[in-house]
Protein backbone atom coordinates (compact mmCIF):
# COMPACT_ATOMS: atom_id res chain seq x y z
CA UNK A 1 0.00 0.00 0.00
CA UNK A 2 1.65 3.48 -0.70
CA UNK A 3 0.80 5.77 2.28
CA UNK A 4 2.73 8.22 4.40
CA UNK A 5 5.40 6.55 4.66
CA UNK A 6 6.46 5.78 0.62
CA UNK A 7 5.59 9.12 -0.22
CA UNK A 8 7.52 10.64 1.89
CA UNK A 9 10.46 8.54 1.18
CA UNK A 10 12.10 11.25 -0.47
CA UNK A 11 12.21 12.76 2.51
CA UNK A 12 12.63 10.13 5.44
CA UNK A 13 16.53 9.97 5.15
CA UNK A 14 16.94 13.11 6.79
CA UNK A 15 14.01 13.07 9.01
CA UNK A 16 15.64 11.20 12.21
CA UNK A 17 16.04 12.54 15.67
CA UNK A 18 18.71 14.98 14.11
CA UNK A 19 15.41 16.61 12.60
CA UNK A 20 14.48 17.55 9.20
CA UNK A 21 16.69 18.76 7.25
CA UNK A 22 15.97 21.56 4.76
CA UNK A 23 18.85 21.65 2.71
CA UNK A 24 18.27 18.13 1.56
CA UNK A 25 14.62 17.96 1.11
CA UNK A 26 13.44 18.21 -2.12
CA UNK A 27 11.23 21.03 -3.32
CA UNK A 28 10.66 23.85 -1.65
CA UNK A 29 13.94 26.26 -0.36
CA UNK A 30 12.21 28.24 2.33
CA UNK A 31 12.50 27.89 6.70
CA UNK A 32 9.92 29.33 8.81
CA UNK A 33 11.28 32.63 9.18
CA UNK A 34 9.28 34.82 10.97
CA UNK A 35 8.99 34.35 14.80
CA UNK A 36 5.20 34.90 15.95
CA UNK A 37 3.86 37.87 16.56
CA UNK A 38 2.51 39.00 19.89
CA UNK A 39 -0.50 40.91 20.29
CA UNK A 40 -2.99 41.79 23.01
CA UNK A 41 -6.13 40.98 21.80
CA UNK A 42 -10.07 41.44 21.87
CA UNK A 43 -12.62 39.12 23.80
CA UNK A 44 -14.92 37.30 21.10
CA UNK A 45 -17.47 35.81 22.82
CA UNK A 46 -20.54 33.52 21.31
CA UNK A 47 -22.75 30.93 22.86
CA UNK A 48 -23.14 27.57 21.69
CA UNK A 49 -26.44 25.85 22.24
CA UNK A 50 -26.35 22.23 21.85
CA UNK A 51 -29.31 20.99 20.80
CA UNK A 52 -31.53 18.74 18.45
CA UNK A 53 -31.78 20.11 14.98
CA UNK A 54 -33.55 18.44 12.26
CA UNK A 55 -31.29 19.43 9.25
CA UNK A 56 -31.09 18.69 5.86
CA UNK A 57 -27.48 18.55 4.48
CA UNK A 58 -26.78 18.17 0.78
CA UNK A 59 -25.02 14.83 1.45
CA UNK A 60 -28.75 13.47 2.81
CA UNK A 61 -30.50 13.87 -0.21
CA UNK A 62 -32.97 15.76 0.58
CA UNK A 63 -34.03 13.89 3.76
CA UNK A 64 -33.80 15.60 7.20
CA UNK A 65 -31.99 14.01 10.15
CA UNK A 66 -32.41 15.05 13.60
CA UNK A 67 -28.85 16.56 13.86
CA UNK A 68 -27.43 17.22 17.31
CA UNK A 69 -25.61 20.56 16.65
CA UNK A 70 -24.18 23.31 18.38
CA UNK A 71 -26.03 26.09 16.40
CA UNK A 72 -28.23 26.61 13.14
CA UNK A 73 -25.12 26.61 11.00
CA UNK A 74 -24.28 24.72 7.87
CA UNK A 75 -22.15 22.55 8.00
CA UNK A 76 -20.39 23.43 11.31
CA UNK A 77 -19.99 27.12 13.63
CA UNK A 78 -16.68 28.46 12.98
CA UNK A 79 -15.06 30.72 15.60
CA UNK A 80 -12.32 32.70 14.41
CA UNK A 81 -9.85 34.29 16.47
CA UNK A 82 -6.50 36.48 15.99
CA UNK A 83 -3.55 35.48 18.18
CA UNK A 84 -3.76 36.93 21.18
CA UNK A 85 -7.28 36.81 21.38
CA UNK A 86 -9.51 35.56 24.16
CA UNK A 87 -12.52 33.59 23.74
CA UNK A 88 -15.36 33.59 25.73
CA UNK A 89 -18.09 30.34 24.84
CA UNK A 90 -20.90 30.07 27.43
CA UNK A 91 -22.22 26.43 26.46
CA UNK A 92 -26.10 25.49 27.05
CA UNK A 93 -27.27 22.42 27.37
CA UNK A 94 -30.79 21.94 25.07
CA UNK A 95 -29.75 18.06 24.11
CA UNK A 96 -33.65 16.50 24.37
CA UNK A 97 -32.61 13.39 25.94
CA UNK A 98 -32.62 13.28 29.78
CA UNK A 99 -29.33 12.91 31.13
CA UNK A 100 -27.75 13.43 28.23
CA UNK A 101 -24.61 15.94 29.67
CA UNK A 102 -22.11 16.98 27.40
CA UNK A 103 -19.18 19.34 27.26
CA UNK A 104 -17.03 20.93 25.09
CA UNK A 105 -13.42 19.87 24.42
CA UNK A 106 -10.76 22.58 22.42
CA UNK A 107 -8.98 19.65 20.65
CA UNK A 108 -5.57 20.72 20.33
CA UNK A 109 -5.78 24.05 22.51
CA UNK A 110 -3.00 24.18 24.64
CA UNK A 111 -5.20 25.62 27.56
CA UNK A 112 -5.49 25.45 31.52
CA UNK A 113 -6.81 22.49 32.72
CA UNK A 114 -10.42 23.62 34.08
CA UNK A 115 -11.23 24.53 30.36
CA UNK A 116 -10.31 21.43 28.92
CA UNK A 117 -13.59 20.27 28.57
CA UNK A 118 -13.60 16.40 30.09
CA UNK A 119 -16.75 15.78 32.26
CA UNK A 120 -15.49 14.33 35.69
CA UNK A 121 -11.73 14.80 35.51
CA UNK A 122 -11.67 18.74 34.93
CA UNK A 123 -15.46 19.80 35.07
CA UNK A 124 -18.48 18.63 36.15
CA UNK A 125 -20.75 17.33 33.09
CA UNK A 126 -22.99 19.97 31.61
CA UNK A 127 -26.78 18.16 31.88
CA UNK A 128 -29.96 19.58 29.77
CA UNK A 129 -30.65 23.34 30.60
CA UNK A 130 -27.44 23.70 32.51
CA UNK A 131 -24.96 25.55 31.31
CA UNK A 132 -20.97 25.86 31.35
CA UNK A 133 -18.88 29.25 30.61
CA UNK A 134 -15.37 28.40 28.84
CA UNK A 135 -13.08 31.11 28.63
CA UNK A 136 -9.29 30.87 27.73
CA UNK A 137 -6.75 32.82 25.18
CA UNK A 138 -5.16 29.95 23.05
CA UNK A 139 -1.35 30.61 22.80
CA UNK A 140 -1.16 28.80 19.13
CA UNK A 141 -1.68 29.94 15.77
CA UNK A 142 -3.99 27.14 13.56
CA UNK A 143 -6.63 25.25 12.11
CA UNK A 144 -8.04 23.04 15.25
CA UNK A 145 -11.76 21.96 16.20
CA UNK A 146 -14.03 21.69 19.12
CA UNK A 147 -16.03 18.66 19.99
CA UNK A 148 -18.10 16.68 23.24
CA UNK A 149 -16.16 14.49 25.19
CA UNK A 150 -18.68 12.40 26.70
CA UNK A 151 -20.98 10.09 24.41
CA UNK A 152 -19.05 11.26 21.98
CA UNK A 153 -19.42 8.75 19.71
CA UNK A 154 -23.15 9.68 19.33
CA UNK A 155 -22.93 13.49 19.87
CA UNK A 156 -19.93 13.73 17.11
CA UNK A 157 -21.43 11.49 14.73
CA UNK A 158 -24.86 13.46 14.96
CA UNK A 159 -23.09 16.63 14.11
CA UNK A 160 -21.75 18.42 17.29
CA UNK A 161 -18.82 19.55 16.53
CA UNK A 162 -17.13 23.07 15.08
CA UNK A 163 -14.46 24.41 13.77
CA UNK A 164 -11.57 27.42 15.83
CA UNK A 165 -9.35 28.74 13.65
CA UNK A 166 -6.40 31.09 15.42
CA UNK A 167 -5.10 33.73 12.59
CA UNK A 168 -1.58 35.58 12.95
CA UNK A 169 0.15 32.83 11.13
CA UNK A 170 0.37 34.17 7.71
CA UNK A 171 3.67 36.46 6.73
CA UNK A 172 2.71 36.68 2.97
CA UNK A 173 -1.48 35.76 2.35
CA UNK A 174 -2.46 33.41 0.36
CA UNK A 175 -4.90 33.74 -2.08
CA UNK A 176 -7.78 32.19 -0.38
CA UNK A 177 -8.49 30.16 2.93
CA UNK A 178 -10.70 27.65 2.45
CA UNK A 179 -11.66 24.90 5.30
CA UNK A 180 -12.40 21.52 4.07
CA UNK A 181 -14.10 19.46 6.91
CA UNK A 182 -13.91 15.58 6.07
CA UNK A 183 -16.41 13.18 7.50
CA UNK A 184 -19.20 10.24 6.94
CA UNK A 185 -22.36 9.89 8.46
CA UNK A 186 -23.96 6.52 9.44
CA UNK A 187 -27.54 7.14 8.37
CA UNK A 188 -30.23 5.32 6.86
CA UNK A 189 -31.44 7.95 4.05
CA UNK A 190 -34.52 5.78 3.73
CA UNK A 191 -36.20 5.40 7.24
CA UNK A 192 -34.72 8.97 7.73
CA UNK A 193 -32.53 8.28 10.87
CA UNK A 194 -29.55 7.94 11.78
CA UNK A 195 -28.28 4.21 12.34
CA UNK A 196 -26.27 3.22 15.66
CA UNK A 197 -23.52 5.19 15.97
CA UNK A 198 -21.62 2.21 18.58
CA UNK A 199 -21.56 -1.28 16.97
CA UNK A 200 -19.89 -4.28 18.62
CA UNK A 201 -18.47 -5.24 15.78
CA UNK A 202 -16.82 -1.54 14.56
CA UNK A 203 -15.80 -0.91 17.88
CA UNK A 204 -13.74 -4.27 18.64
CA UNK A 205 -12.01 -3.58 15.18
CA UNK A 206 -11.71 -0.51 13.19
CA UNK A 207 -14.79 1.40 14.02
CA UNK A 208 -18.17 1.47 12.74
CA UNK A 209 -17.91 3.61 9.27
CA UNK A 210 -20.09 5.70 8.10
CA UNK A 211 -22.60 5.26 5.04
CA UNK A 212 -22.32 8.40 3.77
CA UNK A 213 -19.43 10.49 2.97
CA UNK A 214 -19.21 14.02 2.60
CA UNK A 215 -16.79 16.85 2.50
CA UNK A 216 -18.33 20.28 3.86
CA UNK A 217 -21.64 18.23 4.33
CA UNK A 218 -21.73 17.69 0.38
CA UNK A 219 -21.01 15.05 -1.38
CA UNK A 220 -17.94 15.23 -3.35
CA UNK A 221 -18.83 19.23 -4.15
CA UNK A 222 -17.29 21.67 -6.14
CA UNK A 223 -15.31 24.10 -3.93
CA UNK A 224 -14.61 27.48 -6.03
CA UNK A 225 -11.65 28.67 -6.15
CA UNK A 226 -9.50 31.93 -7.56
CA UNK A 227 -7.34 30.06 -10.90
CA UNK A 228 -3.65 29.57 -10.75
CA UNK A 229 -3.90 31.23 -7.08
CA UNK A 230 -2.14 29.75 -4.19
CA UNK A 231 -5.14 28.42 -2.46
CA UNK A 232 -4.97 27.43 1.95
CA UNK A 233 -6.90 24.46 2.45
CA UNK A 234 -7.39 23.31 6.18
CA UNK A 235 -7.91 20.20 6.02
CA UNK A 236 -10.15 18.53 8.91
CA UNK A 237 -10.81 14.73 9.63
CA UNK A 238 -13.82 15.07 12.17
CA UNK A 239 -15.00 11.50 11.32
CA UNK A 240 -15.42 9.45 14.48
CA UNK A 241 -13.56 6.36 12.94
CA UNK A 242 -11.97 6.76 9.42
CA UNK A 243 -8.41 6.83 8.55
CA UNK A 244 -8.29 8.83 5.10
CA UNK A 245 -5.32 8.36 2.85
CA UNK A 246 -4.77 11.95 1.14
CA UNK A 247 -4.51 12.95 -2.38
CA UNK A 248 -4.48 15.70 -4.09
CA UNK A 249 -4.48 15.20 -8.21
CA UNK A 250 -4.00 17.78 -10.58
CA UNK A 251 -2.42 20.52 -8.80
CA UNK A 252 0.64 21.01 -7.19
CA UNK A 253 0.34 21.43 -2.83
CA UNK A 254 2.62 21.51 0.00
CA UNK A 255 1.94 20.88 3.66
CA UNK A 256 2.28 23.91 5.58
CA UNK A 257 0.89 22.70 9.14
CA UNK A 258 0.18 19.73 10.73
CA UNK A 259 -2.08 19.60 13.42
CA UNK A 260 -1.98 23.84 13.28
CA UNK A 261 1.64 23.66 13.74
CA UNK A 262 3.92 24.81 10.82
CA UNK A 263 6.68 22.94 9.01
CA UNK A 264 8.92 24.42 7.21
CA UNK A 265 6.28 23.59 3.30
CA UNK A 266 6.92 19.93 2.38
CA UNK A 267 5.86 18.73 -1.07
CA UNK A 268 2.40 16.97 -1.27
CA UNK A 269 2.19 13.55 -2.34
CA UNK A 270 -0.14 12.22 0.58
CA UNK A 271 -0.52 12.34 4.35
CA UNK A 272 -2.31 9.80 6.16
CA UNK A 273 -5.56 11.90 8.18
CA UNK A 274 -6.64 10.02 11.02
CA UNK A 275 -9.86 11.07 13.15
CA UNK A 276 -9.16 14.14 14.60
CA UNK A 277 -5.87 15.48 12.26
CA UNK A 278 -5.79 18.41 10.80
CA UNK A 279 -3.33 19.43 7.48
CA UNK A 280 -2.72 22.73 6.07
CA UNK A 281 -1.81 22.89 2.68
CA UNK A 282 -1.51 25.59 0.27
CA UNK A 283 -2.36 24.44 -3.49
CA UNK A 284 -1.55 26.24 -6.78
CA UNK A 285 -4.64 25.75 -8.43
CA UNK A 286 -5.10 25.31 -11.71
CA UNK A 287 -5.99 27.87 -14.37
CA UNK A 288 -9.05 29.11 -14.76
CA UNK A 289 -11.68 26.66 -16.20
CA UNK A 290 -9.36 23.93 -14.47
CA UNK A 291 -10.31 21.64 -11.31
CA UNK A 292 -8.33 19.37 -8.93
CA UNK A 293 -9.62 16.98 -6.91
CA UNK A 294 -9.02 15.68 -3.11
CA UNK A 295 -9.36 12.07 -3.14
CA UNK A 296 -9.00 8.96 -0.36
CA UNK A 297 -6.80 6.10 -1.43
CA UNK A 298 -7.58 4.41 1.82
CA UNK A 299 -9.86 1.37 2.33
CA UNK A 300 -10.90 -0.49 -0.85
CA UNK A 301 -11.29 1.99 -3.68
CA UNK A 302 -10.70 5.73 -4.75
CA UNK A 303 -13.02 8.13 -3.27
CA UNK A 304 -13.09 11.64 -4.35
CA UNK A 305 -13.81 13.60 -1.34
CA UNK A 306 -14.16 17.11 -3.44
CA UNK A 307 -13.06 19.16 -6.68
CA UNK A 308 -11.64 22.54 -6.09
CA UNK A 309 -12.76 24.56 -9.53
CA UNK A 310 -10.72 27.46 -10.29
CA UNK A 311 -12.99 30.60 -10.91
CA UNK A 312 -12.70 34.01 -11.59
CA UNK A 313 -9.65 35.71 -12.97
CA UNK A 314 -6.45 34.06 -12.88
CA UNK A 315 -4.15 35.32 -9.97
CA UNK A 316 -0.26 34.60 -10.42
CA UNK A 317 1.96 34.27 -13.16
CA UNK A 318 5.05 32.91 -11.29
CA UNK A 319 5.86 29.22 -10.48
CA UNK A 320 4.64 27.75 -7.21
CA UNK A 321 6.94 28.10 -4.40
CA UNK A 322 4.84 28.13 -1.42
CA UNK A 323 5.63 30.67 1.72
CA UNK A 324 5.60 29.19 4.60
CA UNK A 325 3.86 30.38 7.93
CA UNK A 326 5.44 31.84 10.89
CA UNK A 327 7.18 29.73 13.47
CA UNK A 328 4.94 28.00 16.09
CA UNK A 329 5.78 28.62 19.73
CA UNK A 330 5.88 25.21 21.32
CA UNK A 331 8.10 24.57 23.65
CA UNK A 332 11.34 22.23 22.66
CA UNK A 333 11.68 19.27 24.48
CA UNK A 334 15.16 19.09 26.09
CA UNK A 335 16.08 15.35 24.98
CA UNK A 336 19.34 15.61 27.22
CA UNK A 337 16.98 15.30 30.46
CA UNK A 338 13.94 13.66 29.26
CA UNK A 339 12.43 11.19 31.43
CA UNK A 340 11.58 8.39 28.98
CA UNK A 341 8.27 6.53 29.46
CA UNK A 342 6.00 3.39 27.62
CA UNK A 343 2.69 3.46 26.56
CA UNK A 344 1.60 0.06 24.82
CA UNK A 345 -1.90 0.28 22.84
CA UNK A 346 -2.83 -3.35 22.70
CA UNK A 347 -6.38 -5.61 22.35
CA UNK A 348 -8.02 -6.55 25.58
CA UNK A 349 -8.07 -9.88 24.74
CA UNK A 350 -8.05 -11.34 28.15
CA UNK A 351 -10.85 -9.53 29.36
CA UNK A 352 -14.35 -10.64 29.01
CA UNK A 353 -16.52 -9.62 25.93
CA UNK A 354 -20.24 -8.43 26.49
CA UNK A 355 -22.89 -11.20 26.87
CA UNK A 356 -24.17 -11.94 23.36
CA UNK A 357 -27.96 -10.11 23.44
CA UNK A 358 -26.10 -6.42 25.00
CA UNK A 359 -27.75 -4.13 22.00
CA UNK A 360 -25.25 -1.85 19.64
CA UNK A 361 -25.95 1.33 20.69
CA UNK A 362 -24.42 0.33 24.41
CA UNK A 363 -22.89 3.53 25.51
CA UNK A 364 -25.46 4.97 28.13
CA UNK A 365 -26.42 8.55 28.54
CA UNK A 366 -23.54 8.44 31.47
CA UNK A 367 -20.74 7.82 29.15
CA UNK A 368 -21.52 4.00 30.42
CA UNK A 369 -19.53 1.46 28.41
CA UNK A 370 -20.36 -2.13 29.27
CA UNK A 371 -17.81 -3.43 26.69
CA UNK A 372 -14.07 -3.06 26.70
CA UNK A 373 -11.90 -4.22 24.14
CA UNK A 374 -8.84 -1.97 24.23
CA UNK A 375 -6.29 -1.28 26.96
CA UNK A 376 -2.84 1.10 27.45
CA UNK A 377 -1.00 -0.46 29.30
CA UNK A 378 -2.76 -2.73 30.03
CA UNK A 379 -5.11 -0.87 31.59
CA UNK A 380 -8.33 0.22 30.37
CA UNK A 381 -10.68 2.87 31.70
CA UNK A 382 -12.60 0.89 33.99
CA UNK A 383 -16.69 0.04 33.49
CA UNK A 384 -18.44 2.88 34.16
CA UNK A 385 -17.25 5.42 32.12
CA UNK A 386 -15.84 8.92 32.66
CA UNK A 387 -17.47 9.13 36.45
CA UNK A 388 -15.07 6.82 38.12
CA UNK A 389 -11.73 7.82 36.52
CA UNK A 390 -8.85 5.40 37.89
CA UNK A 391 -5.29 6.23 38.40
CA UNK A 392 -3.33 8.24 36.19
CA UNK A 393 -1.11 6.30 33.59
CA UNK A 394 1.55 8.39 35.11
CA UNK A 395 2.32 11.14 37.19
CA UNK A 396 4.88 13.91 35.28
CA UNK A 397 6.89 16.82 36.78
CA UNK A 398 5.84 19.99 35.98
CA UNK A 399 8.31 21.71 33.76
CA UNK A 400 9.82 18.64 32.21
CA UNK A 401 10.39 17.00 29.22
CA UNK A 402 9.06 13.32 28.68
CA UNK A 403 9.91 11.23 25.91
CA UNK A 404 7.44 8.34 24.72
CA UNK A 405 7.94 5.05 23.09
CA UNK A 406 3.93 4.19 21.77
CA UNK A 407 3.92 1.41 21.01
CA UNK A 408 0.86 -0.38 19.15
CA UNK A 409 0.63 -4.07 19.61
CA UNK A 410 -3.08 -4.21 17.25
CA UNK A 411 -3.71 -5.26 13.57
CA UNK A 412 -5.58 -1.85 13.73
CA UNK A 413 -4.35 2.25 13.39
CA UNK A 414 -4.82 4.47 16.45
CA UNK A 415 -4.29 8.06 16.33
CA UNK A 416 -3.18 8.83 19.59
CA UNK A 417 -4.27 12.12 20.82
CA UNK A 418 -2.57 13.95 24.16
CA UNK A 419 -4.59 17.05 25.96
CA UNK A 420 -2.71 20.37 26.46
CA UNK A 421 0.26 19.54 25.00
CA UNK A 422 1.61 19.05 21.78
CA UNK A 423 4.18 16.23 20.90
CA UNK A 424 7.26 16.65 19.58
CA UNK A 425 7.54 13.46 16.56
CA UNK A 426 11.04 12.87 16.73
CA UNK A 427 10.92 9.29 14.66
CA UNK A 428 8.95 5.59 13.79
CA UNK A 429 10.53 2.74 13.65
CA UNK A 430 8.56 2.65 9.96
CA UNK A 431 10.30 4.84 7.90
CA UNK A 432 9.18 8.40 6.24
CA UNK A 433 7.70 9.67 9.51
CA UNK A 434 9.24 13.43 9.61
CA UNK A 435 9.91 15.31 12.41
CA UNK A 436 6.49 17.62 13.34
CA UNK A 437 4.59 18.61 15.95
CA UNK A 438 1.20 17.23 16.60
CA UNK A 439 -2.02 16.58 19.31
CA UNK A 440 -2.76 13.39 17.12
CA UNK A 441 -0.18 11.10 15.78
CA UNK A 442 -1.16 8.00 13.82
CA UNK A 443 -0.05 5.00 15.41
CA UNK A 444 0.01 2.42 12.62
CA UNK A 445 -0.09 -1.86 13.33
CA UNK A 446 3.14 -2.83 14.93
CA UNK A 447 4.33 0.62 15.04
CA UNK A 448 6.52 2.67 17.64
CA UNK A 449 6.55 6.16 17.46
CA UNK A 450 9.41 8.34 19.36
CA UNK A 451 7.49 11.26 20.63
CA UNK A 452 8.19 13.92 23.34
CA UNK A 453 7.00 16.90 24.82
CA UNK A 454 7.52 19.19 27.65
CA UNK A 455 4.87 18.59 30.51
CA UNK A 456 4.20 22.38 31.42
CA UNK A 457 1.11 22.66 31.77
CA UNK A 458 -0.52 21.45 35.08
CA UNK A 459 -3.68 19.62 35.20
CA UNK A 460 -5.05 16.05 34.57
CA UNK A 461 -4.52 15.53 31.03
CA UNK A 462 -6.21 13.07 28.54
CA UNK A 463 -4.28 10.23 26.51
CA UNK A 464 -6.44 8.61 24.09
CA UNK A 465 -6.84 7.17 21.02
CA UNK A 466 -9.00 9.08 18.72
CA UNK A 467 -11.32 6.13 17.21
CA UNK A 468 -14.54 7.36 18.89
CA UNK A 469 -15.24 3.86 20.06
CA UNK A 470 -11.81 2.52 20.53
CA UNK A 471 -11.92 5.36 23.16
CA UNK A 472 -15.11 4.42 24.62
CA UNK A 473 -14.33 0.77 24.77
CA UNK A 474 -11.06 1.03 27.15
CA UNK A 475 -8.29 2.92 25.15
CA UNK A 476 -8.18 6.12 26.99
CA UNK A 477 -6.18 7.27 30.25
CA UNK A 478 -4.81 10.84 31.54
CA UNK A 479 -1.82 12.06 32.78
CA UNK A 480 -0.95 13.93 35.34
CA UNK A 481 1.56 17.04 35.32
CA UNK A 482 1.60 18.33 38.56
CU1 LIG B 1 -10.57 15.42 20.25
CU2 LIG B 1 -10.00 13.82 24.01
O1 LIG B 1 -10.32 14.60 22.14
CU1 LIG C 1 -7.79 3.16 18.41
Amino acid sequence: MINRRALLAGIAATAGAAGLRLADRPGYAQELGLPPESRAGRTVRTTLVAAERPQVLPCFGGVSLPMWTYAALKPVPVIRLTQGDRLEVRLLNRLPRPDEHTSIHWHGIRLPNDQDGVPYLVQPPVLPGELFDYAFTPPDTGTYFFHSHCNTTEQLGRGMVGVLIVDGDVVDPYDADTVILLRDWRVNLEAAAFRPMVTLRGAGRAGSYGTVRSANGATNPEIALPGSADCRLRIINIDPTRIMDLRLEGAEAAILAIDGVAVPPIPFAGWLLGPAMRLDLVMRSPPIGGRAALVDLGGDERTELAQLVSAGIDVRASGFDPRPLRAARIPEPDLATAERLAFTFADDSGLALPEPGVPPGFLGTLCLSKASFWTINGRMWPEGGHQSPPPPLAELALGRTYRLALTNKTLYDHPVHIHGHTFKVLASDKPGVPVHYADTVLLRPEETLDVAFVADNPGDWMLHCHVLEHQETGMMGYLRVA
